[in-house]
């Protein structure tokens, strides 16, 4: 996937500058940390402001935080970071690309979290056959080395620190923390319930640090470059930049946007939607995420902006829609996926998906029935009160920003086996039209946050 152009003027944090200058000297970052010792370093994280990329938004000091103290009373010493690289989205190649671009960054990262913490070792977790990255990652690893940064005495600080790459394989679920931790240690996966967080049990009942890679490369240019620095990128709330992966009829590509650029100037970068169409909605978050329709391109791109509006961070996906989409096909094809993917653990979440998928694929067939919509509610409700992990709150937003936002265009297909946009073919023409026995109102269980 290519890199987007973005205006002159805004800030390369993650990425390396397109003028190839990378503005600071290699592990500038870790050196720094060194030099300021772990609470130090985890004081200027913390000034930064910066929160986890990988969805929850996380404020990524308290984590770091949390884990440095995990078990000291009991004399807990062993602990890990894991950087979290695997990119489970396959519309969003955000991580990839970083990994990729920006090996040394995350490579860095993942040292300048173990040394805050008082780990000694750091996993970046990959997705196997992710070649290119693997070895970019391996290249900067040895580059550490060889500087003297990594080993038994890092640093000549007498504190072993060592950063390994280890390949991870499986599906969607394989993302979650608790799901990677478990793949890491040979084990089949499915989320655990939190609390114990991996803060305090994590990869081998150690206290760890699962980092989204961004977050790794991000905190690598804080102490590198200063925490006022980063804070003049982004906004007060979510300070920095983050990947997007967007995509439109016009094209795509990936690029680093300040948090704070609102979905039009995201969806400009693509080139919107070409010549001779309108933008009719942007699908934020990946597959579980929010469709909002026009009128909201002004959202800010920010964690709590896109959860208000009924979308999420997520995977950092955003799929410009123009006037040939069709809502309900869109999201009867995101809920089947969600449905699909969910690992079964928990019932609301493993039947009730699976019933929301069926009612939309009964609105695009035209085989609706009355009362569909306020199960669809109901069930969303249902699956949001009793999330195990954030997937379960996650897979019903398609179809509930559906509802919420183009409800005409669901009656059609509901009342009159019509889709406007012709993408649909329902097959009862002609039958009587399902009526709603109430009006739902919903929108959006009011509980639902991003990954
Ligand atoms: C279904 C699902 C898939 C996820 N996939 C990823 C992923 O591919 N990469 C990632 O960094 N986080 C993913 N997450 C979020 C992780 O569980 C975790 O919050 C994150 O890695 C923590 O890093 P951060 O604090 O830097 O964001 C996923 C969460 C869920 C519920
Ligand atoms: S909420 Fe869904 S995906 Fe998450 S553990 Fe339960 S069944 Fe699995």
């Amino acid at each position: 996937m290519s890199l987007l152009k973005t205006p002159a003027g805004w800030p390369s944090i993650l990425l390396p500058k397109a003028d190839g200058g990378a503005g600071k000297d290699a592990f500038s970052g870790l050196r720094h940390a060194i030099h300021l010792g772990p609470t130090g370093t985890i004081a200027e994280v913390a000034a930064s402001g910066l929160r986890g990329h990988g969805g929850s938004g996380y404020t990524t000091a308290d984590k770091w935080r949390a884990a440095a103290l995990a078990g000291r009373d009991a004399g807990v010493s062993t602990r890990y970071v894991v950087v979290n690289g695997y990119g489970a989205d396959p519309s969003s190649l955000t991580d990839r690309t970083l990994l990729a671009e920006n090996p040394a960054g995350v490579v860095e990262g993942a040292a300048i979290a173990a040394w805050a913490i008082g780990a000694e070792e750091a996993i970046i977790a990959v997705r196997a056959g992710e070649t290119a990255a693997i070895a970019a990652l391996e290249g900067a690893i040895a580059a550490a080395g060889a500087a003297g940064l990594l080993g038994n005495d890092a640093a000549g600080t007498g504190h072993r620190l060592e950063v390994e790459v280890r390949t991870v394989q499986g599906a969607y679920m394989l993302g979650e923390e608790t799901v990677l931790i478990k793949a890491l240690e040979g084990k089949r996966g499915q989320p655990e319930q939190r609390p114990p967080h991996p803060t305090e049990d994590g990869l081998w009942g150690k206290p760890t640090v699962v980092q989204n890679a961004q977050t790794a490369a991000a905190a690598a240019w804080i102490l590198a470059h200063g925490a006022a620095e980063f804070r003049q990128a982004g906004t007060s709330e979510d300070p920095g930049t983050i990947l997007v992966d967007v995509r439109g009829p016009a094209g795509g590509g990936i690029a680093e946007v300040p948090f704070g650029t609102t979905l039009a100037a995201i969806a400009k970068l693509a080139g919107g939607t070409g010549a001779g169409h309108e933008i009719k909605a942007v699908l934020v978050g990946g597959p579980s995420g929010g469709i909002l329709p026009a009128d909201h391109l002004t959202t800010p791109y920010t964690f709590e902006a896109l959860r208000v509006a009924g979308a999420h961070v997520g995977s950092g996906s955003v799929i410009v829609a123009d006037e040939r989409a069709c809502i309900v096909d869109l999201a009867r094809l995101l809920t089947r996926y969600c449905a699909d993917e969910a690992c079964g653990k928990t019932i609301p979440c493993r039947i009730g998906t699976r019933r929301m998928a069926e009612i939309g694929e009964r609105l695009a067939g035209g085989t609706s029935r009355a009362g569909d919509l306020e199960l669809l509610v109901d069930l969303a409700e249902d699956i949001v009160g009793s999330a195990l992990c954030d997937h379960e709150r996650l897979a019903t937003l398609p179809l509930m920003s559906g509802l919420r936002y183009f409800r005409p265009e669901i009656d059609a297909h509901l009342e009159r086996g019509e889709c406007p946009a012709g993408v649909c073919h329902p097959s009862a023409l002609g039958r009587p039209p399902a009526t709603a026995t109430t009006t739902p109102s919903a929108t959006q269980p009011s509980s639902a946050s991003p990954a």
